[in-house]
């Protein structure tokens, strides 16, 4: 199955981490050969910028999104 991940491009967001948390699932999924398995898009702004940066991992919403809690995610991605 493929992970679908979306990450929040508004401006707040992504200001707040998800600049760097983009680069940082890129550079995994290209170390990792996981293009097959992970697809990254991105998502609009809906207004939730204070709980930012948002990521949406398969339908569900992540909040305050840290680098540790990516790793978290795509550790737990086959
Ligand atoms: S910028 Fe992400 S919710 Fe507004």
């Amino acid at each position: 199955m493929t992970t679908e991940i979306k990450i929040c491009m508004g401006s707040a967001c992504f200001a707040k981490g998800n600049q760097e948390n983009l680069e940082f699932i890129q550079n995994y999924i290209e170390e990792n050969n996981l293009d097959t398995k992970i697809s990254i898009g991105g998502s609009l702004c809906e207004n939730k910028c204070e709980i930012g940066p948002r990521i949406i991992v398969n339908d569900k919403e992540y909040t305050n999104v840290t680098k540790d809690d990516i790793k978290k995610i795509l550790s737990e991605i086959e």
